[in-house]
């Protein structure tokens, strides 16, 4: 039997917030305010992220949202739009993906927008999935899989407190281009 069981969390529903962040699955209306800090990022983030390429188009953002709500259902992927919650900014996006029911394991990903980094929302943003993770999709690993060059991002998983596991040769595919990963792991009572 799967651990996870059949039953899908109503996207509709749910906020995630720490008082300063605040997660909630996007919505059509998130279109522009995607596109915008995707295209403010695209520097920084097209290294380790490919989707965010220097051709990134608005057509990208909408298809992207539109096809969220299916994968939520098929519990292919949860993904989250980050926001201020005092000025209402998109900050970035985070999601669980990879998901293996059999086992009550995904894979957790995050970016932050480029003009709102190095300010603890990753970390936070982090914290705060992972909980709803354990909590309500019952998983019970959640693997943080980060390119060995990414030191940002190897900065974030350690002040989570997720554990470094080791690392995974050939385990990162970047523009057809491996990358060997640094993989670590949360499990329930690690957030
Ligand atoms: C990696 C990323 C998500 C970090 O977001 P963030 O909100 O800035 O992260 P936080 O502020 O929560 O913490 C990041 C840590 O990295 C440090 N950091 C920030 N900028 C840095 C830089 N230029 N060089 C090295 N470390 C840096 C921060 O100082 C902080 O550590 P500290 O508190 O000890 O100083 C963001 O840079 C990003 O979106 N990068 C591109 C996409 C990406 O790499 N995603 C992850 C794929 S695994």
């Amino acid at each position: 039997m799967d651990i996870m069981g059949d039953t899908k969390p109503d996207r509709k529903k749910i906020e995630l917030t720490d008082g300063n962040i605040l997660l909630r699955p996007y919505r059509m209306s998130d279109v522009d305010k995607l596109f915008h800090a995707v295209r403010e990022s695209v520097n920084e983030m097209s290294v380790w992220l490919p989707f965010a390429h220097e051709n990134y188009s608005i057509r990208e953002s909408k298809d992207w949202i539109k096809k969220r709500p299916k994968e939520w259902r098929k519990g292919i992927a949860y993904d989250f739009a980050v926001f201020d919650m005092q000025s209402g900014d998109m900050l970035g996006g985070c999601g669980l993906n990879e998901i293996d029911e059999r086992n009550g394991k995904a894979n957790l990903g995050y970016w932050v927008r480029t003009s709102r980094t190095g300010k603890g929302v990753a970390v936070a943003t982090t914290r705060l999935l992972a909980k709803w993770g354990f909590e309500v999709l019952k998983l019970k690993r959640i693997e943080i899989g980060i390119a060995l060059g990414n030191q940002r991002s190897l900065r974030v998983a350690e002040k989570v407190g997720a554990r470094r596991e080791g690392v995974l040769r050939n385990r990162i595919n970047i523009r057809d281009v491996m990358h060997d990963a640094v993989m670590h792991s949360l499990i329930p009572g690690d957030v």
